[in-house]
Formats: structure tokens, C-alpha cells, sequence
């Protein structure tokens, strides 16, 4: 692969035990070479902005990437959202923060998120790619103060949106896009193209602990396989209790399937399609929606994934683990 062809890569994110394996995921892309990692941009989401920010910064420590610049997260507006700190754990990573060394990053000097991605994309018109793995805040506000920047990306894979199957925080709606519905719109109507990898395709990507044993057996005595295992396992215990994964044993990796679909796109099947986000509803909020009458289509405005090859997924996933943690 030659250097042109790298990602480059701005991760947006709120850890969340899932954000995790998302996040050592890509750090092992990045030792091997197949990804460039200019910035991590945390948000408000699973925990609270403090706590993603620092969260960012010990998992980062953990895959050896420690210098690279951390934003803190624009806060949320609306007042009063409710969190999901009852599936990821109150500090957000399984209750582990304590466990793992301080983070490196100052939550009270970092740049914020917005500024980070508005100064990025204008740098680099054409060449970074945005992962966005939260609530879509950051984003919609980097787009709010500069208009038309977000169609600077090269490309923007979200994790966000339940189609043809349930919600995971309402009857009807995807956590992501449910925290703030406004963000999701405005990212959607901010180009033509976003990748948006919903439920539909994450609700099959359940992580067990059989594969976090493949993975750790590597080097089972580092402090990033007992990290993972511990992770794991309280995971798997919010996801049973919360039903989240029709009982098998394990836990959904819900915002790893945007680097499978970056890095093995042929494991994903994406379907063309016009997204709109209900924003009012009583019942709704958050909802996704896509227009399925025959009837033809304008303003289509994004690739929606609806079908992964879980087998190969995984695969992937614990062999590039693994080439981390050796
Ligand atoms: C999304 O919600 C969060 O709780 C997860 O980290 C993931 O980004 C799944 O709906
Ligand atoms: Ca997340």
C-alpha cells in the first residue's frame, strides 16, 4: 500500500466498552500500517464529556499511542438526557478506569472537539476520513460554526440508526442518534454520501468471551489482555441483563463495524438511500427513516449497511487484535 492510499483518520468517539475494541482496533491498523491517525475527538454519549475525554486517553496509553492529540466534547444543548452508563459502566469502560494508568491528556487545556475537526478538514481538504462511533455533536457543531466543512472529508462512516429492527434505548431508536437526534440531521444533510452503519448490521456483531480468550492468548499476562478480558466480561453481563443480545453470551461490538466496513468493505453489503431522523417525535425521537415506496428517489443522502458477514468480521477483528497485544 503506498502512503497515499492510507486512511487518515479522525476518530470521534465516547467510550463506551464497545468505542474500546473500536479504538484498539484501529490502533493496530495504524502499527501495521494501514491507517493514519490524525486526532481523536471524544463526545458526550455513553458517559459524561470529562469522562469520555479521559477515557480516550488511557485507552490510548494502553495501545502505546499516548501523544496523540485528544478534544474535548462540545456539551449537549438539551439538558437532561439519559446516559448509558448502566450498560457501559458508571466511568464508561466497565468500571476498569481505576485499574489502568492516569490519563495523560488535561481535560481542562485540551483543544475542543469542533475546532480540531473544522482546523483538520480545512488543512486537508479531501484526505481525512471521519469515524464518528457517538452521539454526533461534535460534528454538527464543526458544521453549525462552518458551514459546508464537513463536505471536506473524504469520506464519513457514523455508527448511528436502526432500520428494520428494534432501537436499543427506545422501541424505535439507536442510542447515537436518540442522545441528539438535531446533530444526526444536520450530519446528514451536511453531504450525500455519509456510510451510516446502524443496528441493523451491529445487532449481529456479538463479541464473546471465547474470542477475548483467542485474543488474549498472545501474551495472557499484559495489562491490556486483563484489561479486554475485565472489559469483556462486564459487558457481557449489562448486555444479558439488558437483553441486548437475544442471550447469547456475549456483547455487541456495535462501533467496531465501522472499521470492518472501512478496512474490509467486502464483508459489508450498503444500500443507497435518502436517511431523515425524527427530531420532535413523543415516541420517536431518534427514529431513522428510510423511504421505501416505488416510487423515485431524490435527495438520496447516504450508503446504509444492512448485511455483514459476522464470521469474517470477527476473523478480522481478533487477528488484528492479537497483532497489537504481541
Ligand atoms: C451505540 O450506543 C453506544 O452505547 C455504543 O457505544 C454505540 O456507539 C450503539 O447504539
Ligand atoms: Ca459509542
Amino acid at each position: 500500500m503506498t502512503p497515499a492510499t492510507i486512511p487518515k483518520i479522525i476518530l470521534d468517539t465516547d467510550p463506551g466498552g464497545d468505542d474500546v475494541y473500536a479504538i484498539l482496533w484501529l490502533q493496530s491498523l495504524i502499527k501495521q500500517g494501514f491507517a493514519e491517525l490524525v486526532a481523536i475527538t471524544s463526545t458526550q454519549g455513553n458517559v459524561s464529556a470529562p469522562r469520555t475525554f479521559s477515557n480516550v486517553s488511557q485507552v490510548l496509553q494502553l495501545g502505546g499511542f499516548r501523544d496523540m492529540e485528544v478534544g474535548r466534547g462540545i456539551a449537549l444543548k438539551e439538558e437532561a438526557v439519559e446516559d448509558a452508563s448502566h450498560i457501559h459502566g458508571s466511568d464508561g469502560i466497565g468500571n476498569l478506569s481505576t485499574t489502568l494508568p492516569a490519563p495523560s491528556h488535561d481535560y481542562e487545556t485540551a483543544r475542543y472537539s469542533d475546532e480540531i475537526i473544522i482546523e483538520r478538514l480545512n488543512a486537508e481538504p479531501g484526505e481525512i476520513t471521519i469515524v464518528a462511533i457517538g452521539p454526533l455533536t461534535n460534528l454538527a457543531a464543526a458544521e453549525e460554526k462552518s458551514p459546508g466543512v464537513l463536505r471536506k472529508a473524504k469520506e464519513i462512516v457514523v455508527m448511528a440508526g436502526a432500520f428494520y429492527c428494534p432501537g436499543n434505548v427506545t422501541p424505535h431508536a439507536e442510542f447515537n442518534v436518540w442522545f441528539n437526534p438535531k446533530a444526526a440531521q444536520t450530519v446528514l444533510d451536511s453531504r450525500d454520501n455519509l456510510v451510516v452503519v446502524p443496528l441493523d448490521v451491529t445487532r449481529h456483531l456479538i463479541f464473546t468471551q471465547e474470542m477475548a480468550q483467542l485474543v488474549g492468548q498472545v501474551k495472557p499476562e499484559s495489562d491490556l489482555v486483563k484489561f479486554l478480558n475485565a472489559l469483556c466480561q462486564f459487558m457481557i453481563g449489562t448486555s444479558l441483563s439488558y437483553r441486548e443480545t437475544g442471550g447469547v453470551n456475549g456483547f455487541p461490538v456495535h462501533d467496531a463495524a465501522t472499521l470492518g466496513y472501512l478496512f474490509y468493505p467486502e464483508l459489508f453489503m450498503l444500500r443507497r438511500a435518502r436517511v431523515r431522523v425524527e427530531t420532535q417525535g413523543r415516541w420517536t425521537r431518534g427514529q431513522t427513516l428510510i423511504d421505501d415506496r416505488l416510487s423515485p428517489k431524490v435527495g438520496l443522502n447516504a450508503w446504509v449497511a444492512l448485511r455483514v458477514d459476522r464470521v469474517k468480521f470477527f476473523t478480522s477483528l481478533i487477528e488484528d487484535l492479537k497483532v497489537l497485544i504481541r
